[in-house]
């Protein structure tokens, strides 16, 4: 007797189809054979399967069992094999009747028979409804995400019984809609607004630039200036995310395991501020069981490093590629894996130890030679990768006291709102996502400027001495500031705005 059965690898955030494909031989010495490059947790779903037939009241055969896990090349990881190998011993053992050709099974079962939730449903269902398959099976815990595809049918499923009674016509699972679908929602974001922030008004209109076409963005200054507090800001202002965008995100949080079945869809664009002792697995992922990293856990929004010269050197320096490339290889034994990571990076810092070299009235502790030591943690590769550089001056106490409101997030979102509009149209059927992403091609084609802005550049590069990737960022930033001008033209006016954001190259890294 043969049978087979249908389930879904993950390997990384890429999925494949996988048959179960099992024989059983009458003999007087039982065996159950798993083959087909199984790691140890799929190797221990024998005892699993096990142990929940017999709970679940069925019984678990005397017989030599072979399974195959084709394509048998490829290492299979996790636990989401248990359903399909059970529901394939039961078929073996005429203990379900059940055609299941055009099904998919997913899921980790508990000894008691229970199906348990695992990570990486999403991109699964994906994969299933792409093989051309009518129904998947998943965890009741995993439905709210398994539920924002459409077009495939999608049980959820409690226990091994529930499913039985299912397939055999005897109780059948309701399935599953789309109304299960909730935005992921951040408290934290409803509670901090832009007009929290008093002043400033150059420091935030250098954040709405950012914000609108994504680029990455440093800000400097003095203790106490307001610089966590804009960057904790930074998300009230960032541009929907489009379906698209959602969705890779979403996939990126299913195989990390941070979906709970409340909120299935990551609407929101992330915000992800790790601390500076974090590993270098932790930042760009890795590991034993392979999970994306903060870099990547920021896909499509923000990564934010709070105190940047904290961060070990390597750290930095393991950041240039990835932010670069939008993407991150990450080397294992059983191959090569890659997780996209398009991230708007912000950084903020303090010139010097003790926070006040350069400052207009306060005078710097340091010792000599220690601020240039303290700056140049942060490497210039690094620093030229940051488009926008913004100093952030601590704020009279008139300001803080006045009881003037500052403009809300809300429309400071408008704005960035219109200008990604803009950019999503200048790049469509393209992969480029916003004015900070431009190709040098696509910077040469969108970024026109006339014979005086070409002077004007000319004569800052001698005076300010830029590197020949900053040409193409100062470029990119006027592009962006064009657009949130509505214009078609970058004028002089949107030209001299970016190159303002690369002055403090000069008063700090010489
Ligand atoms: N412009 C401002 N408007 C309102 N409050 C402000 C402003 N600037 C600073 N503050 C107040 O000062 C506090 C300290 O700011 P914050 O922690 O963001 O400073 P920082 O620049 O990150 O300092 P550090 O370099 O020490 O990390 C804020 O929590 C806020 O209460
Ligand atoms: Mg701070
Ligand atoms: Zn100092």
């Amino acid at each position: 007797m043969f049978v087979k059965v249908n389930g879904i690898g993950l390997f990384g955030i890429n999925t494949y189809p996988v048959q179960v494909e099992s024989s059983i031989e009458r003999t007087a010495i039982p065996r159950f054979d798993l083959v087909g490059l199984p790691d140890i947790a799929v190797r221990e779903a024998k005892e699993r399967v096990r142990a929940a037939m017999k709970n679940s009241d069925f019984f678990f055969p005397n017989a030599r069992i072979t399974m195959n896990l084709s394509p048998a090349d490829k290492k299979k990881e996790g636990t989401g094999f248990d359903l399909p190998i059970l529901i394939a011993l039961l078929l073996l053992t005429n203990q379900l009747h059940a055609d299941v050709q055009n099904s998919v099974f997913i899921g980790e079962l508990s000894l008691g028979g229970y199906v348990r939730k695992i990570d990486g449903v999403l991109p699964m269902v994906i994969e299933a409804k792409q093989c051309g398959f009518k129904e998947v099976f998943v965890p009741m815990d995993n439905v709210a995400e398994s539920a924002i595809i459409e077009g495939i049918d999608v049980y959820p499923v409690t226990s091994v019984k529930h499913l039985v009674d299912h397939l055999t016509g005897r109780k059948c699972i309701e399935k599953a809609k789309p109304d299960l679908v909730k935005p992921r929602f951040e408290m934290e974001r409803v509670m901090v607004d832009f007009s929290d922030v008093k002043g400033q008004f150059q420091v935030k209109r250098a954040l709405e630039v950012a914000a609108a076409g994504g680029h990455n963005t440093l800000m400097i200054g003095p203790p106490g200036s307001g610089k966590s507090m804009l960057a904790k800001r930074i998300p009230t202002i960032l541009p929907d995310m489009t379906q698209e965008e959602s969705l890779e995100t979403t996939k990126l949080y299913s195989i990390s395991g941070l979906l709970d079945n409340g909120h299935s869809l990551v609407t929101q664009r992330p915000f992800r501020s790790p601390h500076h002792t974090i590993s270098a697995v932790g930042l760009s992922g890795g590991g034993t069981v392979p999970h994306p990293g903060e870099l990547s856990l920021a896909h499509h929004g923000v990564l934010f490093l709070d105190e940047l010269p904290e961060f070990p050197r390597q750290t930095m320096e393991a950041l240039r590629q990835p932010i670069e490339d939008g993407k991150i290889t990450i080397t294992r034994v059983s191959g090569a894996l890659t997780y996209p990571c398009e991230v708007m990076l912000v950084c903020a810092m303090n010139p010097c130890p003790c926070g006040y070299f350069g400052h207009p009235t306060k005078k710097c502790t340091c010792a000599p030679g220690v601020p240039a030591k303290y700056l140049s943690k942060v490497s210039g590769p690094l620093l030229d990768r940051l488009d926008i550089h913004i100093e952030v001056p601590q704020v009279d106490f008139d300001k803080l006291s006045s009881n003037v409101p500052s403009e809300s997030s809300a429309a400071i979102r408008k704005r960035v709102n219109a200008a990604r509009a803009l950019q999503q149209k200048r790049f469509a059927g393209t992969e480029t996502t916003c004015n900070a992403k431009m190709s040098p091609r696509q910077t040469r084609e969108f970024c026109e400027i006339d014979d005086t802005g070409k002077v004007i550049l000319q004569r800052s590069f001698d005076t300010l001495g830029l590197s020949a990737r900053a040409y193409d960022k100062i470029l990119r930033v006027a592009r962006t500031i064009a657009d949130l001008d509505g214009s078609d033209r970058i004028e002089i006016e949107h030209l001299t705005e970016a190159l303002q954001y690369r002055a403090l190259d000069r008063k700090f890294w010489k």
